[in-house]
């Protein structure tokens, strides 16, 4: 097949919405030309989270099969033993699990304290962790749980290892957001929703929005260190959908994605080499997509420039107050 008609039929599917995020927009991609397999993992050390289910630990499995070193983080015990269990054997290295409640900012620091004590270095750093959470949750530090999930976390963790990962020659950070966010304009004085306002759908949207503001920032600044790149998975037929979205799980049953078909680019943006792609790019399906697709969603010129600056702000000043009042 000729590339051009390969690059009319993925944009015909990137168009259409639900054929690009079902298992058609994967198969069908899967066999055109642009479709590269992920190389080798040997040699490089993974840090995966959100490892005990659904994409995670669809990801974690390719990982292993293909070489890496991992280290899996989870928040139950039992599904970190049990999950460390089934992929021991499938490599040469041994998996390590690691115990952290990634809503608690506490738990996120200790979790960097060991990788920092343990690791000499980390090659990949990947923020799979997340949930759509119906109801309003805060957590005992007192901040709206898929804030912290989706955002503080992950960047407590990151800045707090990027010394780790600008040790070695590949170091990068992979972020695994959600169409979703193309519903949602970043604000920052809304990201944060209230009990009285909660509707778990937005406050999801919205935290994922602010992953791509995050990441697009941190590689503007860092890239050339660490390079940082975001995922859309598709629509993935994983329990977080069913527990979150029964509906839309039932219905779309036919058409979603298996979990492995999930973790691809995930797992192929793991392997690939130094600066290749170029970070700071939304991926499906082996391809770079659009960071918006509604006009609503776009900031001006001074809102975006701000925007990185005041997401910081943000974190930083909730990470502090959080990790100062419960120590
Ligand atoms: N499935 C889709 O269609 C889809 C679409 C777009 C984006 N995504 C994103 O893909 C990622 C994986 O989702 P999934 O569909 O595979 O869902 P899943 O099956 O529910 O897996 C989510 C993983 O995140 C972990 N996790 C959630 N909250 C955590 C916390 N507080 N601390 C530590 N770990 C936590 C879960 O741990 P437990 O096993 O302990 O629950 C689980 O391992 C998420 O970021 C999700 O937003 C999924």
């Amino acid at each position: 097949m000729s590339s051009r008609i390969a690059r009319v039929i993925d944009r015909a599917l990137e168009a259409s919405i639900v054929g690009s995020f079902t298992n058609i927009g994967s198969s069908v991609r899967s066999h055109l030309d642009h479709w590269e397999n992920p190389a080798s993992l040997e040699g490089r050390i993974v840090v995966l989270t959100g490892a005990t289910s659904g994409i995670g630990r669809a990801a974690a499995t390719m990982l292993v099969n293909l070489g890496a070193e991992l280290h899996i983080v989870g928040r139950s015990a039992d599904k970190v033993h049990s999950t460390v269990d089934a992929l021991n054997g499938l490599g040469h290295h041994e998996v390590t699990g690691h115990l952290a409640d990634l809503a608690l900012l506490h738990d996120t620091a200790r979790l960097e304290q060991t990788l920092h004590e343990t690791l000499p270095r980390i090659d990949v750093l990947i923020h799979n962790a997340g949930a759509l959470l119906t109801d309003f949750t805060a957590t005992t530090e007192g901040i709206e749980t898929t804030v912290v999930v989706h955002l503080l976390s992950p960047i407590l963790l990151t800045e707090r290892l990027m010394d780790c990962l600008s040790a070695s020659s590949v170091g990068r950070v992979i972020v695994m957001t959600s169409g979703g966010m193309y519903t949602e304009r970043f604000d920052v004085e809304r990201l944060e929703m209230t009990p009285s306002s909660y509707r778990g759908t937005v406050a999801y949207a919205r935290a994922k929005r602010a992953q791509t503001v995050w990441v697009t920032g941190a590689n503007a600044r860092f890239g050339d260190r660490v390079a940082f790149h975001l995922v859309h998975p598709g629509w993935t037929n994983t329990p977080g959908v069913d527990a979150a979205l029964p509906g839309f799980a039932t219905v779309t049953r036919p058409f979603l994605r298996s979990p492995a078909a999930g973790a691809a680019d995930l797992v192929w943006l793991a392997s690939t080499p130094p600066q290749v792609p170029a970070g700071g790019q939304l991926w499906l399906d082996r391809q770079p997509r659009p960071l918006h697709r509604l006009q609503r969603t776009r900031l001006s010129t001074p809102e975006e420039a701000s925007s990185y600056d005041d997401l910081m702000a943000f974190a930083h000043t909730r990470i502090a107050t959080a990790l100062r009042d419960q120590s």
